[in-house]
């Protein structure tokens, strides 16, 4: 005598009726959920479609709807004459997912009990950085300068004559194209001494870093990275398996001598020479010097992270430390995140020649190769020119929102944030006075639309000083001034609280 789900079922079934999902497909949905989860047994009799409408108080159309929809899955079958029953020939009475929803896979614990120590690890990072641009967020290109007309046309271009090869796997190195043009680029702009053959193209500055890690690492060994720094990458290498020892940044960059007490023999530096990031420092000649000494003394690599190089508004940026490198210990990283727009997708590394073959096929097994199109839109921008324009375009253009990002900071943040200026890359510093707390200032701050970032967030252990980092270049000019006084009006409830 098979089981009758009657009341059974009524206790299992939620229909909301202001959801967007219409009432047959939650009650499919609900019905075939309580079968995987065995709620309702294999060979169960359902009740009538009348009664259960009835019970429901739905249309009999939405039942027969949701009954037919399982019977054609296999779900239920109808027997005639006798109303509808859970398939007996599903396998086993094995729940193939929990019947407690409160267990269910979202849940962190239970996602937690499925998980690798490696994917634990991951869903533990401490980078809780939401994508999103609101005014003054760090590291945020000015979107609506980006020449989208420009950018139309060779992409439409693209399409309109594609070779056909544009559509198979890529070279896994990248597009040939592309990689000549950043070699050039490279050499003119930061003084890179490279073969286009040495480019690597791949899906963001995370993934070139990624990469040589795979490539040069072995779990357990340490690698040295600057403290504050991107706490990103620092997620990134702990997700290799290797030992990150947090290296204290000076005036003059990474603290080298620093490095060597705490881990001398580590086996990698990852380094933002040109402007470190967070504190915005460029790593002094005599610095980058120590420290490819050590590099080249110990057989260790260096990570040159160029991220935002291109934005230097006063004189030519210092050249890359790839530049200063006769041993081959240095992996210079870029990406066109800042420069262009992070979407895209695309950056690179720069490895000693020795390194090019293992690298490739490092892409090869990962992802065969970046996507091509994009690579090859990207070639024709660079090779027509418009990059460069653009480059020194968005110069001028952030320098000026720079400038008025000072000057209201003058007006409105006197006394409660005191911001440096900046001759280069897209943020600032603010240290927070009359002890308020960074924590504190960042809620404050998004409560009213403004997402920065707190400096202790970039800090392994605590900061020196409390203090938001900003982004000054995605704001438009006439915002500019009435978002830094919105941001003053918070931090002044701050203080009056206290
Ligand atoms: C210091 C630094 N390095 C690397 C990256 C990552 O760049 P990508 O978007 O190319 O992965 C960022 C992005 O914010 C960054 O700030």
């Amino acid at each position: 005598m098979p089981k009758h789900a009657g009341g059974a079922l009524l206790g299992i079934l939620d229909l909301d009726r202001s959801s967007r999902l219409p009432l047959f497909r939650q009650l499919d949905n609900q019905i075939r959920q309580a079968i995987l989860s065995s709620r309702l047994p294999l060979g169960t009799r359902l009740p009538s479609s009348r009664a259960l409408a009835r019970d429901l108080g739905v249309s009999r159309l939405t039942v027969v709807n949701a009954f037919q929809q399982l019977i054609a899955e296999g779900f239920l079958e109808a027997k005639r004459g006798a109303g509808s029953f859970v398939a007996s020939g599903l396998p086993g009475s094995v729940p193939l997912i929990p019947a407690d929803p409160a267990a269910g896979l979202q849940t962190v614990e239970r996602q937690a009990s499925r998980l690798s120590r490696r994917g634990k690890g991951l869903a533990d990072c401490a980078d809780r950085s939401t994508p999103g641009s609101s005014p003054f967020s760090p590291n945020q290109p000015a979107y609506e300068e980006f020449p989208f007309a420009k950018w139309s046309r060779l992409w439409s271009r693209c399409w309109r004559r594609p070779a056909m090869d544009l559509l198979n796997y890529g070279d896994p190195l990248g597009y040939q194209p592309l990689r000549r043009e950043i070699a050039l680029y490279l050499a003119d702009a930061r003084g890179v001494r490279c073969e286009a053959s040495q480019v690597i193209i791949v899906s963001g500055a995370q993934k070139a870093v990624g990469l040589a890690a795979m490539v040069l690492l072995d779990p357990g060994d340490s690698v040295w990275m600057e403290d504050p720094g991107y706490v990103t990458m620092h997620e990134l290498m702990r997700a290799q398996g290797v030992r990150v020892v947090a290296v204290p940044v000076d005036q003059e960059g990474l603290d080298v001598k620093c490095g060597v007490a705490m881990a001398p023999a580590a086996r990698m530096a990852v380094v933002t020479p040109s402007r470190q990031y967070p504190l915005g420092v460029l790593m002094s000649l005599p610095r980058r010097l120590e420290l490819l000494e050590w590099a080249q003394t110990n057989q260790a690599w260096i990570i040159e992270d160029d991220y935002d190089s291109e934005f230097r508004f006063t004189g030519r940026p210092l050249a890359a430390m790839q530049s200063l490198d006769r041993a081959g210990r240095v992996i210079y990283v870029g990406t066109f995140s800042k420069v262009l727009f992070p979407s895209l997708r695309i950056g690179y590394l720069v490895v000693p020649a020795d390194l090019v073959d293992a690298t490739r096929m490092a892409c090869q097994v990962i992802e065969k190769a970046a996507p091509t199109i994009p690579q090859a839109v990207l070639a024709e921008f660079m090779a027509e020119g418009h990059f460069a324009t653009h480059i020194r375009r968005m110069r001028s253009i952030y320098r000026e929102r720079h400038d008025l990002f000072m000057d209201a900071s003058r007006r409105h943040l006197a006394g409660l944030l005191e911001v440096h200026a900046t001759d280069s890359g897209m943020n600032v510093i603010g240290w927070l006075e009359r002890g308020i707390g960074d924590l504190q200032a960042q809620v404050r701050a998004r409560a009213d639309g403004i997402v920065t970032n707190r400096m202790s967030y970039y800090y392994f252990d605590a900061p020196p000083r409390s203090g938001l980092h900003l982004g000054f270049c995605n704001t438009p000019p006439a915002e500019i001034g009435r978002h830094v006084q919105k941001l003053g009006e918070g931090l002044e409830s701050l203080t009056a609280r206290d």
